[in-house]
């Protein structure tokens, strides 16, 4: 591959990463304050590159925290691995993080994973497998804490309007949303607009 290529991809994604910071440090601005640990899983993680920005946001909040990571991939959970275990301590010292090899939709008979303040999905996938992910969406809002909060991002608008009536329909709150119109756009997609984080939504549980 041409290395300005993967250059300026390098670039594009350092950039969405800063947008989603910032917007999530906006929309989580007096949530999850107060705890002196925060757990958090990043369900269907992938190779879970906004690991560091969410470990700068939950490392601002409390004085420890624990980022577990799942997805249904080897080879984009081994990425992840090799990425951020080793990474943390320059980062945040009181973050630690580790990934597995898992189904979001077997939660339920998963005891590797501690029950989450913070349950974030980036770029849900609701489209890849409505069954799957009605049981992931269902397993994992009852392993949210009862004061925790859910982030859900997705790159198209019907995939996220149908994950908001799914989890609706599952006794979550929707309590912020942001659409970002100058989200960068994907061009893998030339039917419908696909950009990156382009709806982010923070759920609560009833
Ligand atoms: C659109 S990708 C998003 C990946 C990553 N969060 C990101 O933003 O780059 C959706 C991810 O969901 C994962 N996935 C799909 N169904 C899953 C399931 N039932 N359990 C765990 N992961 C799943 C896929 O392997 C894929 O990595």
């Amino acid at each position: 591959m041409d290395h300005r290529h993967t250059i300026h991809q390098d670039i594009a994604r350092a950039q969405d990463l800063y947008a989603l910071e910032n917007d999530l440090r906006t929309l989580l601005a007096g949530k999850l304050e107060g705890k002196d640990h925060i757990q958090t899983l990043n369900l269907a993680c992938g190779r879970a590159d906004e690991t560091g920005v969410l470990a700068q946001i939950v490392g601002e909040k409390a004085n420890s925290a624990h980022i577990q990571g799942l997805d249904l991939r080897e080879a984009e959970i081994q990425g992840a691995q090799k990425l951020w275990t080793g990474a943390m301590p320059t980062i945040n010292s009181s973050v630690e993080c580790d990934f597995r090899v898992g189904k979001g939709d077997q939660l339920d008979a998963n005891k590797e994973f501690e029950d989450p303040d913070l349950l974030f999905i980036r770029h849900q996938n609701y489209w890849f497998d409505p069954k799957a992910w009605v049981k992931l969406y269902d397993q994992a809002l009852k392993k949210l804490k009862d004061d925790g909060v859910m982030v859900i991002t997705s790159y198209f608008d019907q995939e996220h309007e149908m994950a908001r009536r799914v989890l609706a329909s599952l006794g979550a709150v929707e309590v912020e949303h942001r659409f970002n119109p100058r989200a960068r756009v994907v061009k893998d997609s030339p039917k419908v607009e696909k950009t990156v984080d382009r709806h982010i939504s923070v759920f609560k549980k009833l």
